[in-house]
């Protein structure tokens, strides 16, 4: 293959991308395939020789394009949306092609310092100062990070030189509630906190932290000899999107010397809107804040930030440096391999910094605001349905419904067999979750491409199919 041939079919390959970022509502948003489907059509082995650039993309188009979940398609309302625009995916590209690695600062001035100043700009775009950034490839690893510093900070410098068998019986408890993510409990165990560190705290009505039960709970441990080390705030649960008391948390957490740790990974996007952020009052006095930009601010997978109120506490907790690592510029600049487990690290904070500058604050502003009325719609709709229910409130675009069977088949399994055929048409596709022990199904708008249209279409399609399964 020539240089022309590479060339005509890169643009060929980039025409592509343009025009699927431009409409890519002709996909169904669920494949609907069986598991193993796509592996098994694949050959057994990598070919000897190679093929060319317009082949191998003839065949991702045929073979692998049609089992894609498409989490880009404005139909897509499950989870948490992960969408994205036109510069991040060219500053991908663009990353991958100068694939500079961010480990040290001599290793890549520009990667190390653009990843600084991006983040100072997400932070006080998010209303917030005097935190240091870091990226990870997800919340789950953003929150593993900030756990590990907190258990530096609980466990001190002893820890680093005994390991976990020289411990001395300390009994930290962990303060959470029924909605916070998994990710937290995995980082947990995997530092060494057992689950009997794990303390839940009742919810309220909304789900969020009922914080009179949190003080209920850290005067009784500490009564019976075990140490209040932390607790997790979550700001928009997973679940239903609930928004933890964090001002009253971040009093306590201070009063009692415990490290506070916010979960913002999907709401913490939508402080960029004032009206949101006055939501989050407190979470400016946590030790660590996670928000994810490749959930709710249109960033493709994968880019996670940890704020750290302490920077040199997460660097306590991780660095160990290598003869070859070191650099005449140790002890001036930072190096962001110190703080965290990876040592090479791409430069992933590229595609942010293309958003920023290309759509400015105002664009994420007008988009989020755009999310919370449109999610209301779909709210309200339901509200007023005497087919539906609404199962929590709506603190930010997620609404959390569940259908009343017109027969009497049990209302958990009705609503999963509903679920499974809205995704089944391909057209829209949501999840579902577990609140006050009933299955309950979740709308989420956060996609850069959801309208009005597409909310209405949603709620057609789920009336006409909840009709359909009554007859
Ligand atoms: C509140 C919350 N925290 C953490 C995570 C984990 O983030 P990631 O999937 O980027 O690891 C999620 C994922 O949905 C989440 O909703």
């Amino acid at each position: 293959m020539t240089g022309n041939d590479n060339s005509r079919a890169a643009h060929d390959i980039l025409d592509w991308v343009l025009s699927f970022l431009e409409d890519n509502e002709g996909y169904r948003v669920w494949p609907d395939m069986v598991p193993g489907q796509i592996y098994r059509a694949q050959p057994d082995r990598a070919p000897l020789s190679g093929k060319s650039l317009d082949t191998v993309f003839d065949e991702f188009k045929t073979g692998i394009l049609p089992g894609i979940t498409h989490w880009n398609h404005p139909g897509f309302a499950a989870y948490f949306n992960s969408s994205a625009t036109l510069p991040s995916v060219m500053a991908e590209a663009v990353s991958a092609a100068v694939n500079t690695n961010t480990m040290l600062w001599k290793s890549s001035p520009a990667g190390t310092e653009i990843e600084q100043k991006t983040l100072d700009w997400l932070q006080k775009m998010l209303g917030l100062t005097g935190f240091t950034g870091i990226t990870y490839d997800g919340g789950s690893a953003s929150s593993f990070h900030a756990l590990a510093a907190m258990r530096e900070n609980f466990l001190g410098p002893e820890y680093r030189k005994a390991g976990l068998f020289g411990l001395t019986g300390d009994h930290p408890v962990i303060y959470l509630t029924e909605q916070t993510h998994n990710s937290i409990h995995k980082a947990l165990i995997t530092l060494g906190f057992g689950t009997d560190s794990f303390q839940y705290v009742r919810v309220n009505d909304d789900f969020s932290m009922d914080t009179l039960n949190l003080c209920e709970l850290i005067a009784s441990d500490k009564r019976s000899g075990r140490q209040p080390a932390c607790v997790v705030a979550t700001l928009g649960s997973t679940s239903c999107t609930a928004l933890d008391p964090v001002d009253d948390i971040a009093k306590i957490c201070r009063e009692e010397g415990v490290w506070l740790h916010v979960d913002a990974a999907h709401g913490g996007s939508a402080a960029v809107l004032p009206e949101v952020r006055e939501k989050f009052d407190g979470w400016e006095k946590a030790d660590s804040i996670v928000v994810n930009p490749h959930k709710w601010l249109f960033i493709p997978l994968e880019l996670s930030v940890l704020f750290v109120r302490e920077p040199g506490v997460l660097k306590n907790a991780f660095h160990f440096s290598a003869e070859y690592l070191k650099t005449k510029q140790d002890g001036r600049i930072e190096s962001y391999m110190d703080y965290g487990i990876p040592l090479g690290r791409r430069f992933r904070c590229l595609k942010l910094w293309f958003s920023l500058n290309y759509h400015g604050i105002d664009f994420y502003r007008r988009k989020i605001e755009q999310h919370l009325s449109l999610a209301r719609l779909v709210y309200d709709a339901l509200d007023r349905s005497e087919d539906f229910e609404i199962m929590a409130p709506q603190p930010l675009s997620t609404t959390c419904f569940r259908a009343l069977p017109g027969s009497g088949e049990d209302a958990d399994s009705f609503n999963e067999r509903l679920m499974d055929a809205i995704n089944g048409t391909g057209r829209f596709f949501i999840s579902h979750t577990r609140l006050n022990n009933r299955f309950v199904l979740r709308h989420v708008v956060s996609g850069v491409k959801v309208t009005e249209k597409h909310i209405q279409g949603f709620l057609s399609l789920l009336m006409e199919i909840k009709q359909h399964m009554d007859n």
